[in-house]
């Protein structure tokens, strides 16, 4: 959520700049901006503008060596050009670039209003450049004292660049609860939010940890705490390319994230499947076969459609290990006060790995005694390392907001979990065999649904018109439906809501008239006959049906068709996914909607 990106080294500053900024765009687009120092004067530039149209305001070839720019998802004060970062103070020495947000940003502001500074925003950011700015006034020693006295006296979540025109010759950086990576040049620095931003330009990094500091110059960079003591950083190399973060043939990331899918299931079932003892090995785990006994609960956090993917994820834990499981968004349970079980085996689950509120609940989980593992895309994410151990979702970089190849890797990486579980328990070799088998095939199937996608496209195409839609499934089907619905209202703004089948009877079939198309999700397994009953119930008061199936349903029965290959039933959640993404995808497609940028949304909330 929101962008930065900062560079200090020989090169010209801007170029570098966009190029950053462009690469993490999907973090937040309600404004745009960058300033870089030439001959000790600032020359910033920010709008309420995408990235291409900053590029546009900016002087192509002006100097300056280092500089700081910015992406904005707006939290505090609206989407407006005077609301853009980076933001200076009076005397337009120290610029800023922040994300997160500032707790007590209304009692800083006051206090430097009856001390006479005028603001030229509405957002907490402006504080921290006045505060910075008047640290250096009063005596500061240098521009990282500066920074660490402003923020002692700071409460919420940042990660921040700070430029002082006076000392063009570094970059102070911050974090605590907003990510922050260091990019190692020869000769030259970078810093960004996210990896995407200087993989074109390195690939050794350092990841700053919370309440950690670091002065970065063209010699390298130092860190220390809040409270001014040194730490030591082990540079790591990323195993990213700038290629992973372009488009290619596709209009937009969601269709090729959508597309990578075969390619990205065998990615992460790579090497992990043990065909002749029928199992999963998940190394990352740290569960030997006797620890894996122990766990009695298993319970999957996550937010958004990472929650989703764990309520499937909790279906195959209690399907095969027949251990009681479940799923909870993470934005609950951090403010609960939770049951924490030693025997239970908590999974946190996220693409980005910075997902605020997750990450809070994995430390309030740890802070009971809790064990709690990841199951995250982005290797070297706060979840990540929080977390310790667990599985890496290999889905590569996901780009586009609505979040596709990630949750399908995570469905795929809870069915190794489980059948795992299962295994030192009572699911037998020969139902492990099927499983893995099932899983092996999983790619090939879901080649079999994109290679629908005209189909797919023109049952969309049908019902564009619908201002809103139910997404109905059952038992499997009914997360399936769930993320179904999500996937459309974020991109289409269709209004979709999901019910379970069963349920739309004691209410929801009220709102059921021509105007109100139901996606039905059918699969051919022990429930046929009862989902078809509810097609028949939605069909008698005249709703149109869309049935997404593998069974042969009676002839007419369903308006529109969307057809999913035949697999083993437990994993038809995967399958039956892939066709609702397709679909919400084509459907906000005809609709004229920006896919990769939905409105009021941005990748990766590291705000509460
Ligand atoms: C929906 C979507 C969001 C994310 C949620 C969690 O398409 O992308 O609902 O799933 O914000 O994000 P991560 O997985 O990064 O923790």
């Amino acid at each position: 959520m929101c962008g930065i990106v900062g560079y200090v080294g020989a090169r010209a500053a801007t170029p570098v700049l966009l190029e950053g900024l462009h690469r993490l765009e999907y973090r937040g687009y309600d404004s745009a901006g960058l300033a870089v120092v030439h001959r000790g004067r600032l020359r910033l530039t920010k709008a309420a503008v995408r990235v291409d149209e900053l590029r546009e305001l900016v002087e192509p070839d002006q100097p300056g060596t280092v500089g700081i720019a910015h992406t904005r998802w707006a939290t505090h004060g609206e989407p407006t050009d005077a609301n853009a970062h980076p933001h200076v103070d009076t005397a337009k020495r120290i610029a800023v670039v922040h994300n997160g947000i500032i707790e007590n940003a209304d009692l800083l502001r006051a206090k430097l209003t009856a001390k006479g500074v005028d603001f030229a925003s509405e957002t907490d950011t402006e504080a921290l450049a006045h505060l910075v700015a008047s640290a250096l006034e009063e005596g500061a020693p240098s521009l990282e004292e500066a920074v660490r006295a402003t923020l002692r006296g700071v409460n919420g979540a940042y990660g921040l660049v700070v430029l002082d025109t006076h000392n063009p010759g570094q970059l102070v950086v911050a974090r605590n609860g907003s990510p922050i990576v260091l990019g190692l040049g020869d000769g030259e620095m970078f810093v960004a939010s996210d990896v995407a931003a200087l993989v074109r330009y390195t690939h050794r990094v350092v990841y700053l940890d919370d309440g950690e500091l670091a002065t970065i110059s063209p010699d390298g960079f130092v860190t220390s705490t809040l409270q001014a003591r040194r730490t030591a950083k082990t540079p790591t190399t990323v195993d990213l390319e700038d290629s992973d973060y372009q488009l290619g043939e596709y209009a937009n990331f969601m269709h090729k994230e959508i597309r990578e899918q075969p390619e990205a299931v065998r990615r992460t079932l790579a090497g992990r499947l043990d065909e002749r003892f029928g199992t999963a090995r998940l190394g990352g785990l740290n569960l030997d076969p006797r620890a894996m006994r122990g766990i009695r609960r298993v319970k999957f956090i996550g937010c958004g459609s990472a929650y989703y993917a764990g309520q499937i994820g909790a279906n195959l834990v209690e399907e095969w290990a027949r251990l009681p499981a479940d799923a909870e968004p993470a934005s609950e349970l951090r403010y609960r006060n939770p049951v924490v079980e030693e025997d239970t085996l908590y999974v946190a689950v996220s693409q980005s790995g910075e997902t605020a509120d997750t990450l809070a609940a994995v430390q309030e989980l740890c802070r009971k005694g809790g064990r709690v593992i990841g199951a995250v895309n982005s290797v070297g994410s706060a979840i990540a390392r929080a977390c310790g151990s667990g599985v890496f979702l290999h889905a590569g970089p996901e780009v586009s907001v609505a979040s596709t190849k990630a949750y399908t890797n995570m469905v795929v990486c809870f069915a190794m979990l489980a059948l795992s579980l299962g295994r030192v328990r009572d699911l037998s070799v020969s139902d492990g065999a099927r499983i893995v088998e099932a899983l092996q095939s999983l790619p090939d199937h879901i080649t079999a649904v994109l290679s629908g996608e005209n189909t797919i496209s023109e049952v969309a195409k049908e019902h564009s018109n619908a201002e809103r839609m139910f997404f109905v499934g059952r038992v499997r089907g009914w997360p399936v439906a769930r993320e179904g619905a999500q996937k459309l209202k974020e991109i289409s703004y269709v209004h979709a809501e999901a019910y379970q089948a069963g349920e739309l009877k004691h209410g929801p079939l009220a709102l059921i008239d021509p105007a109100m198309p139901s996606v039905v999700v059918v699969p051919d397994d022990e429930l046929l006959a009862k989902n078809i009953a509810t097609i028949e119930q939605i069909k008698a008061r005249g709703g149109p049906v869309i049935a997404v199936t593998n069974a042969e349903l009676p002839e007419g029965l369903a308006d529109s068709l969307i057809r999913v290959p035949r697999g083993e039933p437990e994993l038809d959640p995967i399958l039956f996914t892939v066709p609702l993404q397709l679909f919400a995808y084509h459907l906000a497609r005809h609709l004229g909607r920006d896919i990769d940028k939905p409105r009021n949304l941005a990748k990766s909330v590291t705000v509460e």
